[in-house]
């Protein structure tokens, strides 16, 4: 038996990937639906050897679908999915909307799989980077007890979106035929940034989302917090995150210090890691064998590599980790999730 599934946000960089991976997991899909903007509405986009025409959001459209997988802005899912649950739809939703609802779970498969048998419409997607750093301290915080953590993330453009990609690209080609700029002999003359609060190529900057009047942690890195918490069900969990643009295109890698209950040798480390469902240790240094973003892209794994001991933290433990943002940071996540609420794995 398959599914009428509506996928919202369909020409995004993470709908993109949606829709990829559906056709990848053979999921059992009866009825395939795109949204987009009004903009993007009549095109059509390849689907099962035909052509599926795009829709804009509107009253009515929603009736029918077993399931949505919503990748809009927040904004826009806080307005439209309660109507989409409404219409009869299970939601799998991407944005920020409701991963801190406490009647919404926000589900990570092989962390916190079982939350989502509590949904009720709607089931949660962690932040893109939260995804990348939970599935790494899962294992050490169900061996050891994770206490506290500090994470510095190096996060890709296409975590901003589609829009963003494009800048970055555009903007290094402007800055190429700049090299004595480069060198920092003359002033780089760059169009003012659109996705980013400075410019990137070449660039990188403590900045990833905005930061509140009086706050200053990024929004950012205030979701690495809470959903980190909720999805390990570590209300105490200390966690102080520095999120960081790079020009790098796709693939979020993270830095995480690690305070734990008991010590815990690197090598034990590398043994719980390794033996936890989607991810891989990739740690020879020696041998120049870590992760890295462009190893990430493109694969469902997360990467995890350097890992040593902390001697500044108790029972400390450093590592890296690198994972593909549009995948387990995404798109991949909300479907795993929804296969778990639709019964399908
Ligand atoms: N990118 C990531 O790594 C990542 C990771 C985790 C979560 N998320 C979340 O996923 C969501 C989508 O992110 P993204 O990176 O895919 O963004 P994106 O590349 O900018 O794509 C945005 C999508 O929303 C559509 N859209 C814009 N305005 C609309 C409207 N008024 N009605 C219907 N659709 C509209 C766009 O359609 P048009 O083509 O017609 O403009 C496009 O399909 C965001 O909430 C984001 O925070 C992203």
């Amino acid at each position: 038996m398959g599914f009428r599934i509506g996928v919202v946000g369909a020409t995004g960089a993470t709908g993109q990937i949606t829709l990829a991976l559906l056709r990848e997991r053979n999921f059992p899909v009866d009825e395939l639906r795109l949204f987009a903007s009004r903009r993007s509405a009549g095109r059509r986009l390849p689907w099962a050897g035909g052509e599926v025409e795009i829709e804009a959001l509107e009253d009515g459209r929603f009736d029918g679908l077993d399931l949505v997988l919503n990748a809009t802005s927040t904004s826009l899912a806080r307005e439209w999915v309660p109507r989409m649950v409404e219409a009869g739809a299970i939601v799998s939703d991407k944005s920020s909307a409701y991963r801190l609802d406490p009647s919404v779970p926000l589900v990570v498969r092989e962390i916190n799989g079982d939350a989502a048998r509590s949904h009720k419409g709607i089931v949660a997607s962690p932040n893109c980077t939260t995804a990348v750093a939970v599935m790494a301290l899962a294992p050490l915080h169900h061996a050891a007890g994770v206490k506290g953590v500090l994470s510095s993330s190096y996060q890709s453009v296409s975590g901003v979106g589609r829009d963003a990609v494009a800048e970055l690209l555009e903007t290094t080609t402007k800055a190429l035929d700049q090299q004595d700029a480069l060198w920092g002999l003359a002033k780089l003359d760059l169009p003012d940034p659109v996705a980013f609060p400075h410019p990137l190529a070449f660039n990188v900057f403590p900045q990833c989302e905005s930061f509140e009047e009086g706050s200053d942690e990024s929004t950012e890195e205030q979701k690495m917090q809470s959903e980190t918490r909720k999805i390990l069900g570590a209300a105490d969990l200390m966690l102080q995150a520095t999120a960081v643009r790079v020009p790098v295109v796709v693939g979020h890698s993270v830095s995480l210090s690690v305070s734990l209950e008991r010590e815990m040798s690197p090598a034990e480390a590398r043994e719980v890691i390794a033996e936890f469902a989607g991810v891989r240790v990739l740690d020879d240094p020696s041998k120049k064998i870590y992760p890295t973003p462009q190893q990430a892209a493109g694969i469902d794994d997360i990467l995890v590599g350097r890992i040593r001991r902390n001697p500044i933290l108790e029972n400390g433990l450093t590592l890296f980790a690198c994972g593909d943002n549009l995948r387990k940071g995404a798109s991949l996540n909300a479907i795993q999730t929804a296969e778990l609420v639709l019964g399908i794995s």
